[in-house]
C-alpha cells in the first residue's frame, strides 16, 4: 500500500464530500437496516490487512452510508452544520496529535485553550474565572455538581461522601438527563435530584424552587446545588437566572447554569437578555459543538472562582508528568482526564475566521430562522405550534383532517421523512404530546432551506393522510 496515494485520494474524497454538503439534491442519508448495512460493509477485521483499493473503497462506503450532518436538511440534533475553519482546525489538531495535559507537550494549544477560556468568561462576566475544555456538556454538568459537593464537604475528597449527609440537588423538571447521571455517579443518588416544576413555556418556577428547598431543609436534608438551564433540550426554554440566583444566594447554594445547548446565546447582543444574571452563577456549561457549529466534541465548563477546579479535582501533584518548569500552568491539573483531546484549537480557528461580530451574527441568524419556522407553523392551517417559541427550538404538530391519533400520526410522518433521506428532524414529548422539534442549529440556514424542509414534511404528511 502506498500511504501517499491513500492520502491524496482521501483529500479528494474530503473535498467532494464538502462540496456535496451544499448541493440541495444530495440526500442526507441512504437509509439501510443494520443487517443490510453489514452486507455492504465488511465490519469484521481479518488476519491480513486490506489492499489499497479495498481501503479506499471502505472510505467511500463509510461516507456513503453515514448521515450527512453538514447538509442543511440535517435538523435532527442540537448540533448541525459544517464549519470549514473549525474542520480545518480539527484536522490540524489531529495532525499534531498533542495531548492537553502539559505546556511541555502542547505549548500552542495550551495558550489557545487559556485564551478561549478567558474570552468565554468575558461573556459570562466571570472576571476572576477559570475553566476547562472537557468531553461534553454532560461531563461539564457532572464536574459542576462535583465542585459544588466538594465546596460544601471538602473532606469528601479524602474520606469519601457520606450519604447520611443527605445532599439535595435541584433542577428544572425539563433539565437534561445528565444531572441524573451526575447524582448517580457522585453517590448522591437520583432520588435526591429534585425536579422543580416549570411554567407552560418550560421555565423553572423560582417560587417552586424555594418551596422545594425549604421542604428539604425541614426534612433535615442539605440542599447544595441548583442548576438553571439555558435552553432546555426540547423547548429551548431559558430559566430566569436572576430570580433563581436570589434564591440560591439566600440559602447559600451553588448555582450552576447549563448552557450546553443555548449558552452561545451570550454572543448575541440582541438576545442575551434571556440569560440576565448569568454572572451570578458559580459555574457554566457551554458547548460550542452545538450552536457554534464546531465539530464534536467542543465543550467547556467555566467556573466563577479561579482555583475551584484544581482544588476540587486534583491538587495532588504527580511529578512524573507535571514538572512545573514552564511559565504557564499545566492545564491537565484542572481536568479529571489525563490524556485530553485538543478541542479548543478548532474553536479558536473558527472564532479567528468569523471574528466576534461574525459569531454574533451567526447566532442572531439562528434566532431569525427559528422565528421564520414559527411564522410558517402559525400560518399553516394544519400545523399547530405546541408551545410558545423562546429561542432556537420550535415544537409543533401536524393535525390531520381525518380523526386519528395525533401522536401516532406525527411519529409516522417523521419516520417516513427520515427514510426518504431528504430531511431529518427529531421528535420528543411535551407532556403526553408527541411533538416535532425543529432546531435552528446550523448557522448557515436560510429561508429557502426551511421552505424546503416544510415542503418535504408536509408532502409526507399529506401522503399519509390520503393513504
Ligand atoms: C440542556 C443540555 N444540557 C446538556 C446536554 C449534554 O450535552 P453533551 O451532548 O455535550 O453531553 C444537552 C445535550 O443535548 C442539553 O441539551
Amino acid at each position: 500500500m502506498n500511504d501517499l496515494n491513500i492520502l491524496s485520494s482521501s483529500l479528494e474524497k474530503i473535498k467532494a464530500y464538502i462540496l456535496a454538503n451544499s448541493d440541495t439534491s444530495t440526500k442526507i442519508l441512504d437509509y439501510q437496516t443494520p443487517s443490510a448495512l453489514s452486507k455492504v460493509i465488511p465490519f469484521d477485521i481479518a488476519q491480513k490487512g486490506v489492499s489499497e483499493n479495498e481501503f479506499l473503497d471502505l472510505l467511500d462506503k463509510y461516507l456513503e452510508y453515514s448521515v450527512k450532518t453538514g447538509n442543511k436538511q440535517f435538523l435532527n440534533q442540537l448540533y448541525a452544520g459544517f464549519n470549514l475553519p473549525a474542520f480545518i482546525g480539527e484536522v490540524f489538531s489531529v495532525l499534531t496529535n498533542t495531548s492537553m495535559y502539559t505546556y511541555e507537550v502542547a505549548p500552542v494549544a495550551t495558550c489557545i485553550e487559556t485564551e478561549m477560556i478567558r474570552l468565554m468568561n468575558s461573556y459570562t462576566g466571570y472576571t476572576k474565572g477559570d475553566g476547562i475544555f472537557l468531553s461534553g456538556g454532560s461531563n461539564a454538568n457532572l464536574i459542576a455538581m462535583f465542585s459544588a459537593r466538594n465546596r460544601l464537604l471538602p473532606d469528601s475528597r479524602i474520606e469519601g461522601y457520606n450519604c447520611n449527609e443527605k445532599l439535595k440537588a435541584f433542577v428544572n423538571e425539563n433539565a437534561h438527563y445528565s444531572f441524573g447521571t451526575a447524582a448517580n455517579l457522585l453517590g448522591i443518588g437520583t432520588k435526591n435530584l429534585v425536579k422543580v416544576k416549570a411554567d407552560n413555556e418550560g421555565r423553572m418556577l423560582p417560587a417552586a424552587l424555594e418551596k422545594a428547598i425549604r421542604q428539604a431543609i425541614d426534612q433535615g436534608e442539605k440542599p447544595f446545588f441548583v442548576a438553571a438551564t439555558c435552553a432546555t433540550t426540547m423547548m429551548g426554554a431559558y430559566d430566569p437566572i436572576d430570580a433563581i440566583a436570589d434564591v440560591t444566594e439566600k440559602y447559600g447554594l451553588w448555582l450552576h447554569a447549563d448552557g450546553a445547548f443555548g449558552g452561545s446565546l451570550l454572543l448575541s447582543e440582541k438576545h442575551r437578555h434571556l440569560m440576565q444574571g448569568i454572572e451570578r452563577s458559580d459555574s457554566f456549561t457551554w458547548d460550542p459543538h452545538k450552536l457554534m457549529n464546531i465539530p464534536l466534541i467542543c465543550s467547556a465548563l467555566l467556573v466563577k472562582k479561579a482555583g475551584t477546579l484544581q482544588k476540587n479535582i486534583t491538587d495532588i501533584n504527580t511529578d512524573y508528568i507535571y514538572h512545573d518548569i514552564d511559565e504557564m500552568d499545566d492545564l491537565g491539573k484542572k481536568s479529571i482526564q489525563c490524556g485530553r483531546r485538543v478541542d479548543a484549537v478548532k474553536l479558536w480557528f473558527a472564532w479567528k475566521y468569523f471574528g466576534l461580530e461574525g459569531y454574533r451574527d451567526r447566532i442572531d441568524n439562528l434566532i431569525n430562522m427559528a422565528e421564520y419556522v414559527e411564522e410558517i407553523v402559525k400560518s399553516h392551517p394544519q400545523l399547530r405550534l405546541h408551545s410558545k417559541r423562546q429561542s432556537f427550538a420550535v415544537c409543533f404538530q401536524y393535525i390531520p383532517k381525518k380523526k386519528t391519533n395525533v401522536n401516532d400520526f406525527n411519529l409516522a410522518v417523521r419516520e417516513a421523512l427520515r427514510k426518504t433521506g431528504k430531511s431529518n428532524v427529531n421528535f420528543g414529548y411535551n407532556g403526553s404530546d408527541l411533538v416535532i422539534r425543529f432546531v435552528a442549529a446550523n448557522a448557515d440556514l436560510n429561508k429557502a432551506d426551511i421552505d424546503r424542509f416544510f415542503t418535504y414534511f408536509i408532502s409526507e404528511a399529506q401522503k399519509l393522510e390520503n393513504a
